[in-house]
């Protein structure tokens, strides 16, 4: 039997946090000591101290990193999710930002912890949408996660009915198209035209300087992220998203967050929910 002493725990947790900046300890325990086992299982490890070391020198062996970080991470996301979010740029952002700019340049949008590829594809739904509407205008989708098995089912584009309870009807209505296909068991088969749209890329949102991609960005998504790291790490993410978001640019983060925000730097939108911050800009 494998015990799962807190010794390995701190252990394991120093190499996470140091890694992916997730604080292990916001992660229920029994779930890390359960996908400890299953890890351990699935590389045919049967002492904890060796397995302990593994992820300690990940840095030889980032294999067994990723994989872990993959067992521990909740990636729950489902389309449409926050639909206000949606709504508020379909109603408001979409049409200010084109008319502002002329269609002269394309909207820049970038969602760090896609996850399955949810959130992208949600987004890139209704950027088709106006782009019929409005053929002048383009939009540049790019979406990250430092999970690779999440990345690799994203670029599959494949939903299980879990992944569809938001409001897909509704939107399917609004916008007068279908999402993708829908198999027997109510599965859905994103259509390639919105796969088409979004870039996926490997992100590890800890790598500060490597958060440089996402400069020029107009709407960051980081919603449900952000809980998993110590204040430190989410501050330092907070003023890089800040910098690199063009001015009037949009941060939206999840419903259930709450960050305290230095006052000179993003407003609060009042908006009815939307969890939308905007950088001021010129008018
Ligand atoms: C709960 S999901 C959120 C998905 C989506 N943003 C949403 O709100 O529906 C959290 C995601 O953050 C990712 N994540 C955790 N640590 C990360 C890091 N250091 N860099 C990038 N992504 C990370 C996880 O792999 C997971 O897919």
């Amino acid at each position: 039997m494998i015990i799962v002493k807190k010794e390995h725990l701190n252990t394991i947790s120093k190499a996470i946090n140091e890694y992916a900046g997730i604080v292990l300890e916001r992660i229920p325990q029994n779930r890390v000591e359960k996908k400890i086992i299953d890890q351990m299982k699935q590389l045919d490890c049967h002492n904890i101290n060796d397995f302990v070391e593994l992820l300690k020198n990940y840095k030889n062996n980032s294999k067994i990193m990723d994989s872990f970080i993959s067992e521990i991470t909740i990636s729950e996301s489902y389309i449409f999710r926050n639909p206000k979010q949606f709504e508020y740029m379909i109603n408001s952002f979409f049409p200010e930002f084109f008319k502002k700019n002329n269609y002269e340049f394309p909207l820049r949008i970038w969602s760090a912890g896609c996850s399955h590829g949810e959130e992208p594809y949600s987004i890139a739904m209704i950027a088709k949408d106006f782009i019929q509407k409005n053929p002048k205008a383009k939009f540049v989708i790019n979406a990250g996660d430092i999970d690779k098995t999440c990345l690799s089912e994203a670029q599959k584009g494949i939903y299980k009915s879990k992944a569809m309870h938001g409001k897909i009807e509704y939107f399917e209505n609004k916008l007068g198209f279908h999402i993708g296909k829908r198999d027997n068991n109510g599965n859905c088969l994103i259509s390639q035209d919105i796969k088409d749209m979004v870039d996926f890329h490997w992100l590890n949102l800890k790598n500060i300087s490597k958060l440089k991609i996402m400069q020029g960005s107009d709407i960051i998504f980081c919603r449900n992220v952000l809980i998993y790291f110590d204040e430190v790490l989410r501050k330092k993410i907070l003023e890089t998203f800040y910098d690199y978001l063009n001015p009037n640019g949009l941060l939206f983060i999840g419903e259930s967050e709450c960050f305290s925000f230095p006052s000179n730097t993003f407003e609060l939108l009042d908006n009815k929910g939307s969890y939308a911050y905007r950088k001021p800009g010129s008018k």
